[in-house]
């Protein structure tokens, strides 16, 4: 396996800012729980993001959109209990930003309850003005570009963006937004390799590609389409590194089919009692 340097200082959100055009890829992925969080970590990776993909990949919602304040919350303080060197970041979920009052308030409740070290939030020059306010007020934020699942009503599916002369213009000038607004990085997400090329050497704070090419200042991926855990729906930028699902199916038929065979659990799974304890045990 490939483990990066076991440095254990924190990485800050400049830290990540900084490189920007120095050093290797930034490497980010998502996750939403303490046990793949620590794996995450011990894998070298340099951010994880508790993103409102949660809402679809662990709590069994139809859709980002009804990720909660307080589910983002639970899970994030979950993440933080469980690293050191990653910078993790929260997504601030579907209208808890819609003004700046909210998004200090929820922003403020991933920080300080959540364990937080940044928020990440969706949009363009529209929500410029909430990531300034945020940044204003200490809290780093990393803008969210291209396709926006929170969107995904308005822009009618998950599809990409930035594939015709309007909607290119709006990706770049939303990325020269965020990053104009204090924004310490943005993601761009499901957009095509040569506009996220050119967003990426225009702006001053690293782009992170989801589904935008090798051309961004570093990669994140949604962990569970990485580990085989999204069945058909994997996207079509995502690649299965292993097939855990898959792993852990096989060894749940073989639990099911060990009990249901009486194989298991066998005598050494068991707890002795002291000797004639049974025998004046009352059962009646
Ligand atoms: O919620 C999420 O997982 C995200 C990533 C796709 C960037 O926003």
């Amino acid at each position: 396996m490939h483990r990066r340097s076991a440095d254990a200082a924190p990485l800050t959100a400049p830290a990540f800012r900084d490189r920007k055009g120095a050093g290797p890829p930034l490497v980010c992925v998502t996750a939403y729980d303490a046990p793949l969080a620590r794996l995450a970590e011990r894998a070298g990776v340099d951010a994880i993001l508790v993103g409102d993909s949660l809402g679809t990949n662990v709590l069994g919602y139809d859709s980002p959109v009804r990720v909660t304040i307080a589910d983002a919350v639970h899970h994030t303080a979950a993440v933080t209990r469980a690293v050191t060197r990653p910078l993790v970041i929260a997504d601030l979920p579907f209208m808890s930003y819609a003004t700046l009052d909210d998004a200090l308030h929820n922003a403020g409740a991933l920080v300080q309850t959540g364990g937080a070290a940044a928020v990440k939030l969706e949009g363009s020059t529209e929500v410029a003005d909430i990531t300034a306010g945020l940044v204003a007020r200490g809290i780093p934020v990393m803008g969210h570009v291209g396709l926006t699942p929170q969107s995904v009503h308005a822009l009618g599916g998950y599809r990409a963006q930035g594939t015709n002369l309007p909607s290119a213009q709006h990706v770049a000038d939303g990325a020269r937004a965020q990053a104009n607004a204090g924004a310490f990085a943005v993601v761009l997400e499901t957009i095509p390799a040569r506009l996220a090329e050119r967003i990426t050497a225009a702006i001053p704070v690293p782009t992170i590609g989801i589904g935008a090419g090798p051309g961004c200042d570093g990669q994140i991926q949604v962990i569970y389409d990485l580990l085989g855990f999204s069945g058909d729906d994997l996207p079509q930028h995502a690649h299965v590194f292993a097939d855990v699902g898959d792993q852990i199916e096989r060894a749940l038929s073989e639990y099911a089919r060990s009990v249901l065979d009486s194989e298991f659990p066998a005598e050494r799974h068991g707890f002795k009692m002291k000797r004639g304890v049974i025998d004046r045990v009352r059962f009646d």
